[in-house]
């Protein structure tokens, strides 16, 4: 977990002060995606902040916010928009893309970034997890920490949003369907996930460490049906699927070979693996992690 010790960047004080609060130049990847955008609102507005993605956001970004194309399979795209960067923050989502990592990793040292911060997962702490999604992160985390620059990971249990893929159904039906319903994940709010990332983003206090996130209690699908009837004032009927079902609404949306990583991500989590809690968040930001039930109140229109 330590970088050697001649890497030039421990002799120089952007890189080694905690208390270093220049105006910092920080780039996003991930500009479209879910975390990206909260890390960017979260961001000392004395900071130039590049946020990047194939696409341009939807929705304009404040004042000092800029975007630059980039393509994870153009190299020279990403070394252009990853140039004079301080910080990089990093979000890829193909675990069957390995290359996209790879060239972002060798972008960063061409450009001279000063910092990765790396959006991972804390199942790759699970010496259980096997699953190509769990491989991918932790190669991606191994090429990181093997790339000579400073490096923090963020390695959060699920997001609480992967709620919303039950609002459809809510709002037709009152019904939520789900595997292991019975089941706990100590889920976490994206908002949280971006105020401690863009806490640490060009933060030498924060180089070489790796920060396990999780929500403040576990929560079963079938709890988080009765927050949610409770919040919209209704009845919500929680119904299990079978291991076959789930597995067809995965394949859906993903290939034949993510649909079984998640599916084994959810055998994990009936075994007890996703359950546990850290006061990470709180330690990084000084104020309790948020609950689902805080979560759900700020999305209600979703399911309403
Ligand atoms: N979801 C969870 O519960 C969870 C839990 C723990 C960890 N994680 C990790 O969180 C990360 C984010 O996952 P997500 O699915 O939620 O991602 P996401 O929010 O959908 O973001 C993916 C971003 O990557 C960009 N992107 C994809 N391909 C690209 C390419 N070829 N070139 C440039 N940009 C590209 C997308 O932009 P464009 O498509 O517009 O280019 C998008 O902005 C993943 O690494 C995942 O393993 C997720």
């Amino acid at each position: 977990m330590t970088a050697t010790a001649a890497d030039p960047r421990h002799t120089d004080p952007r890189h080694t002060d905690p208390r270093h609060t220049d105006p910092r130049h920080i780039v996003l990847t991930g500009a479209t995606g879910q975390i990206a955008p909260l890390v960017a609102r979260h961001l000392d507005a004395r900071h130039r902040i590049t946020l990047t993605s194939r696409t341009a956001p939807a929705a304009a970004q404040r004042a000092g916010v800029r975007h630059v194309a980039c393509d994870y399979d153009d190299p020279g795209s990403l070394l252009h928009a990853f140039r004079g960067a301080d910080a990089l923050f990093v979000v890829t989502n193909d675990p069957t893309r390995p290359g996209h990592d790879r060239n972002i990793v060798r972008a960063a040292i061409e450009a001279g970034v000063g910092h990765i911060v790396k959006l991972s997962a804390a199942a790759v702490h699970d010496s259980r997890a096997h699953d190509l999604i769990t491989r991918w992160q932790r190669a991606n985390e191994e090429r990181i920490r093997d790339s000579g620059i400073p490096w923090t990971m963020i390695q959060p249990r699920s997001f609480m949003s992967h709620a919303l893929a039950w609002a459809p159904d809510i709002r037709r039906d009152g019904v939520v369907h789900a595997l292991h319903p019975h089941s706990r994940n100590a889920c976490i709010a994206p908002e949280d996930i971006a105020q401690v990332s863009a806490r640490v983003l060009g933060d030498g206090g924060h180089h070489f460490q790796s920060y396990q996130l999780t929500g403040p209690q576990p929560l079963s699908a079938h709890e988080q049906c009765a927050v949610l009837s409770e919040l919209l004032g209704r009845p919500l009927v929680c119904r299990e699927l079978s291991r076959q079902e789930a597995h067809a609404r995965y394949a859906r949306r993903y290939s034949p070979a993510m649909a079984d990583a998640l599916l084994a991500g959810a055998e994990r989590q009936l075994a007890g693996a996703k359950a546990g809690t850290t006061d990470t968040v709180e330690r990084l930001t000084g104020r309790p992690a948020t609950t689902f039930a805080e979560w759900a109140a700020g999305h209600l229109d979703r399911f309403a």
